[in-house]
């Protein structure tokens, strides 16, 4: 079975089933500052799961791009990847356990869709604690499916519960299901041997995480199921190496080529450049796509991209060899991903620059680096500083050597030196959902009202190019030829602070996106999914403030904003102006 079929095989299974299709979202979170990344195909829907209705319905399946950074020094290994798409099926407050075990069973074992072994199946439930009882229901329905009791385990939290990433937030008991892919018969008993691979995990989404710790069951019952597509393949067609399946293959091959070596000489290394340059093209070459840098996306990018030269020096590559690589997984994933071949420019230049920059220090800084007997946070800056290394570089170079980094000392040097903020980065690395924080969400409402007043002030050349928004302050990048006066600035900020004043009505309404464009809303993004979008619209519905295509969260009366005030303006890029501005309450 290619990907393709996979792919194709679930959204139709689905939609069968009365689910609609949605598109991927983008990997880069929309409005979401605690997360780098969309981690899972539940991400995009934090706020359905939590009750808000969803324009395209009440069951929705898709095939979401994830990137995870959290583990990606296990890369390299069998399971870990860090770029991977995952199939997910939802159901907000529809089906419940029944139906979500039952699809899931049949999708795994009828021979027109992965026809695979019911008795190399393994089932996992929890078992139940303090702030939630052992899931009876669902261990109920793999019994009635066939599913032996010893073949079903009973686990804690650790293992059976999903959920939130982030400090609050959805999540909820779940059911796994696993697949026997030893060569000799799969044992009566399920345990933790490896060769039980996890393939799908269907999370019953019926409790929301507090603050304070403590979980609080939702009105709304969801139903959020995760089917890794790389590892499912792997499975189905009865391959033990994810490297040696079609998502793969080309690049090992022209690896093969480029270095002289054989994949079996140094899988480790074989399996990271092809693992970072795949990554690192999905990121780049995403619809809100970014470029290396020393910050947020951009530097994960970076130290992809970096560390994949570094294991192609290893494994004898001389030459510049990652805009080649690119170009193979453009090729490859094209048929799925649209974005990637509008975005190939983009992809390939960055990968010709970011090459040609680290390829003239790299050598140099090895050399450095190997007359190294410690390496003190100043050092590990200046390796930094001057050759390009990223601190995850030095680390990993010093495990080699068995000496250690002193990170604390480099984040000191790197926040004198007001070079990146790595903490701060770092701290999002390992992912994480959204906790939709009222500042975040109030922030998001002021940013409606800017575009608006941007727009009266400046004229209807203004359109959104691309936004930002952290606990402390919203960040609009707009089409707009010339710097803002003071003049105009003022202009701007009263008429936001007058709109927050009239305490206008924030209202949403769903409809086509042809309904939407014919009442003027503005949408910078096209639509998601298949037909159906939301509306949100400030002030009175004749005469609108604002009007916005757009997924929310918002408040819902301005008056709840304080004052906005904006607190830098600068250019983004040819054509386009930023402004940053905060709130007051
Ligand atoms: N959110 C769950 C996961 O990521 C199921 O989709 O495994």
């Amino acid at each position: 079975m290619t990907a393709n079929e996979l792919r194709q095989k679930y959204l139709e299974f689905f939609r069968a089933q009365g689910h609609q299709v949605m598109e991927s979202a983008s990997l880069i979170p929309e409005n979401d500052p605690t997360v780098l990344f969309t981690t899972a195909g539940m991400h995009p829907l934090v706020p359905y799961l939590m009750g808000e209705n969803h324009p395209a319905g009440k069951r929705l399946v898709s095939v979401q791009k994830c990137i995870r950074t959290g583990d990606i020094d296990e890369v390299g290994d069998l399971t870990h990847l860090t770029f991977f798409e995952m199939l997910g099926n939802w159901s907000l407050g529809d089906y419940f356990k029944h139906e979500a075990i039952n699809w899931s069973y049949e999708f795994l074992t009828d021979k027109k869709y992965l026809g695979l072994d019911k008795n190399k199946l393994a089932i996992s439930v929890f078992a139940g604690d303090n702030d939630a009882p052992f899931d009876q229901e669902s261990y109920d329905e793999w019994i009635k499916l066939g599913i032996a009791p010893e073949r079903i385990a009973k686990l804690g939290k650790d293992d059976n519960w999903w959920g939130p990433a982030g400090q609050t937030g959805p999540c909820g008991p779940d059911t796994e299901m696993f697949y026997w892919t030893g060569e000799d018969e799969a044992p009566k008993t399920f345990t933790k041997d490896k060769r039980w691979v996890e393939i799908w995990n269907d999370v019953f989404m019926a409790y929301n995480k507090n603050a304070d710790g403590s979980y609080t069951e939702l009105a709304q019952k969801n139903v959020d199921t995760g089917m890794g597509l790389e590892r499912t393949l792997c499975v189905v067609n009865n391959i033990s190496d994810l490297y040696q399946a079609d998502l793969f293959l080309p690049l090992i091959k022209e690896l093969e080529k480029l270095s002289g070596k054989k994949y079996a000489d140094d899988p480790k290394a074989f399996r990271i450049i092809a693992d970072h340059i795949k990554a690192a093209v999905f990121i780049m070459g995403d619809s809100k796509g970014v470029a290396p840098s020393n910050t947020d996306q951009g530097y994960v990018v970076r130290r992809l991209i970096r560390r994949a030269i570094r294991y192609g020096r290893m494994i004898g590559i001389k030459t510049d060899f990652t805009s080649l690589l690119g170009k193979i997984v453009i090729d490859n994933y094209q048929g799925q991903y649209a974005e990637l071949k509008k975005n190939e420019n983009f992809v390939d230049d960055n990968f010709i620059k970011e090459e040609n920059k680290f390829s003239q220090t790299l050598e140099q800084g090895l050399k450095k680096f190997n007359q190294l007997k410690e390496i003190s946070g100043q050092t590990a800056f200046d390796l930094y500083q001057t050759y390009g290394f990223p601190i995850e570089m030095t680390t990993e170079l010093a495990k080699e050597k068995n000496l250690a980094v002193d990170i604390e000392a480099f984040n000191q040097a790197a926040n004198q030196h007001q070079e990146l903020s790595r903490t701060a980065a770092a701290g999002k690395f390992k992912g994480g959902l959204a906790d939709h924080t009222e500042s975040v969400t109030k922030l998001h409402t002021a940013t409606h009202l800017l575009l608006a007043a941007l727009r009266k002030v400046l004229g209807d050349h203004v359109y959104q190019k691309g936004s930002n928004i952290t606990a402390d302050r919203l960040r609009l990048d707009f089409s707009h030829p010339d710097k803002l006066t003071p003049e105009q600035i003022k202009q701007i900020e009263a008429l936001v602070n007058d709109a927050i004043k009239q305490a206008l009505p924030v209202t949403w309404q769903e409809m086509s996106l042809e309904e939407a464009k014919t009442i003027g809303a503005m949408g910078v993004f096209e639509s998601k999914y298949d037909e159906r979008v939301k509306v949100y619209t400030v002030g009175d519905a004749a005469k609108p403030f604002s009007r916005e295509i757009c997924g929310g969260p918002h408040v819902s009366n301005t008056s709840e904003l304080g004052s906005f005030k904006i607190i830098k303006e600068e250019a983004s890029s040819a054509g386009v102006r930023r402004l940053k501005a905060t709130i007051n309450n």
